[in-house]
Parts: structure tokens; sequence; C-alpha cells
């Protein structure tokens, strides 16, 4: 893993930005892998902004999120591919088309799993995946104790990872139990993985990240077998390693 130490958040999302747009403009067809939560969001910032200067055209770009609630739809504002829409999508010249979010109401959601995993594969890999990480390790949505061998699934959330999430709903009871994630194997057949880490409430992650064996009680360790890992972590996320 190539671990590359920014000074804060900002300094972060730049850097993550810089190998975002090489990626996007080195390729005809770049395939790119998001990620939700409040740590890509600066990366988002920067990137809608060198493309309203022109730097970075995402005329040609598809995209495929990692992971979206079950029961939430596009027009809920927690839903993962509302998040997507405000915080990106529609400040860039990306086609919508595109742009694709496992669907969390899909009636049936096994076949969904199926179609967007199919989906991937026609576009042939993903080239740039961007990650966040959960305190407790999890990638995507894939939990402790998934399988490395996993594809797109459904998963019952853990009682933290709900608690974790639960600043973006009015309640506990509206957190949803479940999602759709791409899975461990899914990941890694990235050909890029870049994991963002902000913040000292992630210091202990990162330390395990970094110092741990891998296993799929940690799903992030898994990274570690990946030919092509960066870390942006900002100092507060490596204050104890
Ligand atoms: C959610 C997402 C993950 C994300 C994680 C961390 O559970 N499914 O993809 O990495 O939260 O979120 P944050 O960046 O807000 O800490």
């Amino acid at each position: 893993m190539n671990i590359i130490a920014a000074k804060d958040y900002q300094d972060m999302s730049e850097k993550a930005c810089e190998i975002v747009s090489e990626t996007v403009k080195s390729k005809d067809k770049p395939v790119l892998g998001l990620a939700t939560g409040s740590t890509p969001e600066g990366l988002y910032q920067c990137l809608i902004e060198k493309n309203k200067t022109n730097e970075v055209n995402f005329e040609h770009v598809t995209t495929f999120n990692l992971d979206e609630y079950v029961g939430l739809d596009a027009d809920n504002p927690n839903s993962y591919r509302y998040f997507m829409n405000e915080k990106l999508f529609n400040h860039i010249n990306v086609n919508q088309d595109n742009t694709h979010v496992p669907s969390g109401v899909a009636s049936n959601l096994e076949e969904e799993c199926a179609t967007y995993e199919k989906l991937i594969k026609e576009h042939g890999a993903i080239d740039l995946q961007i990650l966040g990480i959960g305190l407790n390790g999890h990638i995507g949505f894939n939990e402790p104790g998934t399988p490395f061998t996993s594809r797109t699934h459904i998963v019952e959330l853990d009682e933290s990872t709900r608690q974790a999430n639960a600043r973006f709903f009015d309640s506990m009871d509206e957190v949803p139990t479940q999602a759709i994630t791409t899975g461990i194997e899914t990941i890694m057949d990235s050909k890029k993985i870049v994991l963002l880490v902000s913040g000292e409430n992630k210091a202990d992650t990162v330390k395990r990240l970094m110092e741990g064996e891998v296993s799929e009680d940690f799903p992030a360790s898994i990274l570690k077998e990946h030919a092509d890992v960066t870390i942006i972590a900002d100092e507060a996320a490596l204050s104890k390693v």
C-alpha cells in the first residue's frame, strides 16, 4: 500500500482530485468507482471546480457507486443516489445515464445485485475505485465477517454502522437496516484503488489497517493484497501510527 500523508481534509481532497483527474484525462472511456459518506465530499467539490474550468471533461466517463440503502429511492435525501446527484453528478458534464448506483427499491433485490455486477463486467473493469472506510473497517457496506470472495450482495447493517450514519437521519428508527453493496472481490477487481481517510475518529481504524493482519474481521485489510492501492490520510487520521 502506498501511503500519502496529507496535512488536513482539504489537502487530502486535493491530492485525491489530482489522481482522479489524471485517470479521467488518460483514458478514452474512464470507468470510476465512487463512494459516499462525508469523506469524499471535498474531492467531489474539487472535481466540480475542475470541470467548470474545463480542466477535466466527464463526457465519456462512466461511474459505478459502491452501495445504496435498501428501501430509499432516488428522491429520498438520505439515499446515496440523491447524495451523488447533489454532490457531484448534477454539477458536472457527465451523461446521467452513465452514472450507476444500485437501486435499493428494486422489486427483486437479488436480481438487482446480479444485474449491477454484470453491468460492471460489461464495462471491463473499474479503472479507479475511490473508497472511504467505516470505523469498523468496512468498505462499501461490506461489514466485518463478509467473505473476501463476495460480489454485489444484500447486507444487514451493523448496529455500529447504523449509529455512525444516524447523524444524517431524523431518528435512529429511520436508518435502514439493509443495504446493497458491491462485494469485496468486486472492489478488488478494480485496477487502481484510492482510500481516503480523514479525522482523529478514524485514527484507530487507520492503525489497525496498517498494523493489523489481513482478516475478514476487518474488511479493509484485504487492500494490502491489491497491487495498486494508495491511502491518502490526513495528519489526524495518521496520529496513532
Ligand atoms: C458509509 C458508506 C461507506 C463509507 C463510510 C464512511 O457506511 N457506505 O462507503 O466509507 O460510511 O463514511 P464517512 O466518510 O462519512 O466517515
